[in-house]
């Protein structure tokens, strides 16, 4: 008899695809993606004159944004950028005017301003640029003469003002991101838009709540929010009035994978709340894609509220897409099988992702085995395209929503989509994509919503910096768009020919998370703690050392008398026995003394090759019996799992530093001493490694 697939069990199918695919090979991806996509040549043909054509319009039309002009000048590439990008990171957040006037020092004295000096097309990127230079040789460091005696004088009376106004930069920076303080001034500030079609998905700036203060403060904005818009939803059709876009981080202090069942509980719950207000209101309610760790945990939240009878009738429940994570095709198949499985009719916007560069650097940091993100842009945009292609697919059940500010991918959907435009919208974020978008207006009958964060400049840091990585990247759309120096046939060109041009899918300008330190030195492995299978081998990898396994700790010496065992308990369980330890007598130290001092001399006689291979098998060691390890370090002292993983890391991290170290100390001077110790409390493994 042929298995029925039902709904529910096509879920539970996909969403083991899903967690095989976290950290899947790009290149098999790749493949599935570009079949996917299913584009014959003449469609990459006219989606690439399409996209040229916008381009050149783009440029052809009134100036792009200062904004963009500002980051294509001081983009990643340029030290310059990137001393700007930190001094904009770091000072929102630094509360005190001593350590501000020390990054300013910092991040803007030792650059180079004036190569920027005339550089860009913007009067207004130029201007600032003359202020940067200034500050740049107000800050110098004391120069000879009268000249620098008054630029001292200047410097000292300087700092404050600097300050100021640098401060005022960045808040000027931030106020292009952000429509207004409340969704009052935002809808007024947005009205001019609105008047020209444009529809708005107001975004309660706030995410990743540190405490349940925090977290209540969030729910509260994005309710009083909803009841702010509320009188603005006057259209009956769902699709033109505004939105609203709840980040889950910002409502739960602990929204993460070890706190999983709370966390699904409390967020359903709390964001259901918020859901029902918008569905009064017949206004759309999107829950923002944030980073990967967080995806697998959103869909049990995702599938807890939808599966509410109270949302039932209602088409406006959204969820976001990120077309650079692996998983992301996966996950609108999940998304159809979840609305056909509660007979819903959902949105879901589709993005590239703003969390790339954290991706990137949390596996390497982790030492994890792969990236949950393409590793090349193109791959990302081929993602992006197949990705489209299954969501127009899917229009029965889903309302796409892309939301991109690049041409090409504007101009992929448009030829995918056929002559139904309306039955999805384009979404841009407030403050980009202006002119791509008033090209768009006038040449296409499609609906638009532009993304605009609303709230206090205390609560806009992350965003920002999310913002400005974006933009100051020279692989992004807009930043290509403002030079003029590549042609546009070159920016419209076809991702899909370019990624399968490419002599592997993954990017080999990127370190793989072993490879950190270079040939001298492996990485660490990691654990991702955040992961449902890697949790799952874990228990069943530290299974053999629960309780009653036992650890039993004797001093090594051989002299006479020893003292009684003590009874080592679980301090998270008092009931529950670790082992013992038999501490070492006064005799048993001295000879342990004294076999170290004889052991020292034929140690420091070894040659160095042999003593550094001698650190790197027990790094070897220690990795492979990580497991026990762990549970050594839960049992004996309490550690939470990333604490166990981060301690056994750290010490053969040490091991391979040392025995990397002590080769370069051999050809330099004499090797010197080492001790590197590997502790949980009452097993210390100490190693001697030099004279
Ligand atoms: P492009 O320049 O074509 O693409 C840039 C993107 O490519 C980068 O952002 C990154 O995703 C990707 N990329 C860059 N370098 C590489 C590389 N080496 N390898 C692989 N990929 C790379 N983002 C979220 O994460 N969650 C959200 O909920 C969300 N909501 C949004 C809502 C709206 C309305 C909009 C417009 C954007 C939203 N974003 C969200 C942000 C969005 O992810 C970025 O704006 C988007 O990635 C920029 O893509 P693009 O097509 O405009 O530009
Ligand atoms: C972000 O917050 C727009 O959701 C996206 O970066």
């Amino acid at each position: 008899m042929a298995e029925i697939v039902t709904p529910s069990t096509k879920m539970h199918e996909i969403r083991k695809e899903i967690r095989q695919k976290f950290r899947a090979d790009e290149s098999e991806l790749l493949s599935e993606l570009v079949a996917t996509a299913a584009l014959s040549d003449q469609d990459k043909a006219s989606i690439s004159a399409k996209a040229a054509h916008l381009v050149r319009s783009v440029r052809g039309s009134s100036e792009p944004a200062l904004m963009e002009n500002f980051l294509a000048e001081y983009g990643l590439s340029t030290r310059e950028g990137v001393a700007l990008m930190c001094l904009a990171e770091a000072l929102l957040r630094v509360p005190d005017n001593t350590t501000i006037d020390d990054l300013i020092q910092d991040k803007i004295a030792p650059h180079n301003w004036s190569k920027h000096l005339g550089n860009s097309n913007s009067f207004l990127v130029n201007a600032s640029t003359w202020g940067l230079m200034f500050t740049g040789q107000v800050l110098e460091p004391e120069n000879q003469g009268l000249v620098g005696t008054l630029r001292n004088i200047v410097r000292r009376l300087g700092e404050p003002v600097i300050r100021v106004a640098v401060g005022q930069a960045m808040k000027e920076m931030g106020a292009q991101f952000v429509l207004g303080r409340t969704i009052k001034e935002a809808y007024e500030r947005g009205n001019k838009m609105i008047q020209r079609g444009y529809t708005h998905s107001f975004d309660m700036l706030g995410e990743a709540a540190m405490t349940e203060v925090d977290a209540q403060r969030y729910h509260g904005s994005y309710a009083q929010a909803i009841a702010s818009l509320t009188p603005y939803c006057t259209k009956s059709d769902i699709r033109d009035n505004p939105g609203i876009s709840v980040k889950l981080s910002a409502l739960h202090p602990r929204y993460e994978v070890a706190n999983h069942k709370e966390a699904v509980e409390a967020l359903s719950a709390r964001t259901l709340q918020l859901a029902m207000a918008a569905k009064a209101a017949n206004m759309g309610f999107n829950i923002d894609a944030e980073e990967s760790e967080r995806l697998d945990i959103s869909l049990d939240i995702i599938e807890k509220i939808l599966a509410s009878d109270q949302l039932e009738g209602w088409d406006g429940f959204g969820v976001v897409v990120q077309a650079y994570g692996k998983r992301a095709a996966s996950t609108l198949d999940w998304l159809y099988a979840l609305a056909e499985r509660y007979d819903r009719k959902i949105m879901v916007r589709l993005v590239k992702g703003a969390y790339w560069d954290t991706e990137i650097k949390k596996v390497q940091v982790e030492g994890l085995s792969d990236y949950p993100v393409f590793t090349r842009k193109t791959n990302t945009d081929v993602s992006y395209i197949a990705c489209s292609r299954k969501l127009l697919d899917m229009r029965d059940r889903i309302y796409p929503q892309f939301a991109t500010h690049n041409a090409h991918s504007v101009a992929a959907v448009m030829h995918m989509a056929g002559s139904d435009v309306r039955s999805f919208e384009f979404q841009r974020l407030h403050g980009m994509g202006d002119t791509l978008y008033a090209v768009l207006e006038k040449e296409a009958d499609t609906r638009c919503r532009i993304y605009a964060p609303v709230g206090q400049h205390s609560d806009l840091l992350a965003y920002l910096v999310r913002r400005l990585l974006e933009n100051g990247a020279n692989s992004s759309f807009v930043n290509q768009i403002v030079d003029p120096d590549i042609a546009p046939e070159e920016i419209a060109k076809d991702p899909i020919d370019q990624a399968t041009a490419n002599s592997s899918a993954f990017n080999d300008g990127i370190l793989r998370p072993s490879e950190l330190f270079g040939k001298q030195r492996i990485n660490s492995k990691g654990w991702d703690v955040q992961d449902y299978v890697t949790l799952e081998n874990y228990n069943k990898a530290t299974q053999k050392f629960a309780s009653p396994y036992e650890w039993h700790g004797l001093p090594l010496t051989p002299a006479q008398g020893t003292n009684e065992p003590k009874v080592v308990i679980n301090p998270t369980y008092p009931d529950e026995k670790v082992g013992s330890i038999t501490e070492a007598t006064v005799e048993q130290t001295q000879d342990a003394i004294s076999i170290a001092v004889e052991a020292q001399q034929r140690w420091a006689k070894t040659p160095v090759q042999e003593r550094a291979n001698a650190l790197l098998k027990t790094a070897d060691l220690m990795e492979q019996h990580s497991e026990e390890f762990f549970m050594l370090l839960r049992r004996e002292a309490g550690k939470s799992i990333r604490d166990q993983v981060g301690e056994v890391r750290e010490a053969v991290d040490f091991l391979r530093y040392y025995a990397k170290e002590a080769k370069h100390c051999e050809k330099e001077t004499e090797a010197r001493g080492v001790i590197v110790c590997i502790s949980p409390w009452n097993f210390p493994l100490a190693i001697f490694t030099g004279q």
